[in-house]
């Protein structure tokens, strides 16, 4: 007799054995706020420039989120659409994964508030904080639950409210004229995968993390590292409520990381650079892609950038990245599709899928 453990409607079989069951997406939706900021509305408020912007980062616009809309308020949208496009309700998912750094409130995770959004209660929401890898490693958690035979309907989701936490003077520009708000979110359903060169489903994921580099790219406060209260009037006055980053360091590292992510995904699948039709990196900053297509080898026209349009919106660029792609007729079903991201933590990955 299998021994079961009971999380809300979900049940664990204890010992259950790695089977043939693969993740494969069913639905694919985003959601960006309406509200354009261009570079020189930026340069309105701040000492920049759309010509430093754009050189640097390739970045011409983003959107940022007006009056009382959340985070879990742009992920339920997306939700929505992918719920939609795979032609399912709320009801039929049986766990929630939300990847976001913004989140509502620093504690419950903003998985739970877009579990009761989407009308649901009782199947686990699970908060993911990876940073711009967050997706990838809410793929490749729900992808475990698929693979075990917990899971047969799983909605990952990566969403974003950063407007609200940058410094908007000029002490911030280094940081600020790189974010962007918005929200993308897949259904992943469970199924076998008879014929894994051509079955649509998702091949591996690979997940890295090296916390020497915390400091490289982080919001300080609020914290309870520092000595008495989580946030203080010195706390605020240094601006640790607002992140920080060693673009140097983030630059250097995300131009290997990347890299090297893919060609291990490739290499543990048997694929080569040349198989893969379209690859859909983290949008950091185009100068950032542009190296780690340049270091595999990858050709221009396979490489699906968007961050002219929506800047870096951390852990919702992946799935925000797809759906555009699909939408552009530039991502078609039996396409070797390739993600890699790097972000805050260090914390990289990769992950491979036939779509
Ligand atoms: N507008 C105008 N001037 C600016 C701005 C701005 N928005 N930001 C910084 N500057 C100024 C600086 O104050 C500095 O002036 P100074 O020489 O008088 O001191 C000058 O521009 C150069 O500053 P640097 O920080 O050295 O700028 P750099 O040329 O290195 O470019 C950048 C900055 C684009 C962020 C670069 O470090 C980089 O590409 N880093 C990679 C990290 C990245 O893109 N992160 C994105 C988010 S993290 C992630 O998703 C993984």
């Amino acid at each position: 007799m299998v021994a079961c453990v009971t999380i809300g409607q979900l049940v664990l079989k204890e010992g259950a054995p790695v089977t043939s069951l693969r993740s494969r997406v069913i639905g694919l939706g985003s959601f960006l706020p309406p509200r354009v900021v261009t570079n020189d509305d930026l340069a309105q408020i701040m000492d920049t420039s759309d010509e430093w912007i754009v050189q640097r980062t390739g970045i011409k616009e983003r959107r940022w989120v007006e009056g009382v809309t959340s985070t879990s308020d742009l992920a339920v949208e997306a939700s929505r659409r992918a719920l939609d496009s795979a032609g399912l309700t709320p009801e039929d998912l049986d766990m929630i994964f939300l990847a976001t750094i913004s989140p509502d409130h620093f504690f419950p995770g903003s998985g739970v508030f877009l579990q009761t959004k989407l009308g649901l209660a009782g199947i686990p929401a699970i908060d993911v904080r990876q940073q711009c890898t967050g997706f990838i490693y809410a793929l490749s958690m729900a992808d475990q639950y698929i693979r075990t035979g917990s899971a047969r309907k799983i909605l990952v989701v990566g969403a974003e409210v950063h407007s609200k936490g940058l410094d908007k003077s000029t002490n911030g520009r280094d940081i600020t004229v790189l974010f962007g708000d918005g929200a993308g979110a897949v259904v992943l359903e469970a199924m076998e995968v008879n014929n894994p060169q051509l079955d649509s489903h998702l091949l591996s994921t690979h997940l890295y993390t090296d916390g020497a580099h915390a400091e490289d790219l982080w919001v300080p406060a609020v914290s309870t590292a520092y000595d008495e209260q989580i946030v203080d009037q010195r706390m605020l006055d240094r601006g640790d409520q607002y992140p920080k980053m060693n673009g140097r360091q983030v630059f250097v590292h995300a131009v290997k990381r990347m890299p090297e992510a893919v060609e291990i995904a490739l290499e543990h699948n048997g694929y080569q650079i040349d198989d893969v039709d379209l690859f859909v990196f983290h949008q950091a900053n185009l100068r950032i892609n542009e190296a780690v297509a340049h270091r595999l080898g990858a050709p221009e026209e396979k490489v699906f950038n968007t961050i002219e349009k929506y800047a870096n919106t951390t852990a919702a660029t992946i799935p925000i990245g797809l759906d555009e792609a699909v939408k552009a007729g530039r991502l078609q079903p039996g396409m070797l599709v390739a993600l890699a991201a790097f972000g805050g933590g260090f914390t990289w990955g990769s992950a491979l899928l036939r779509w």
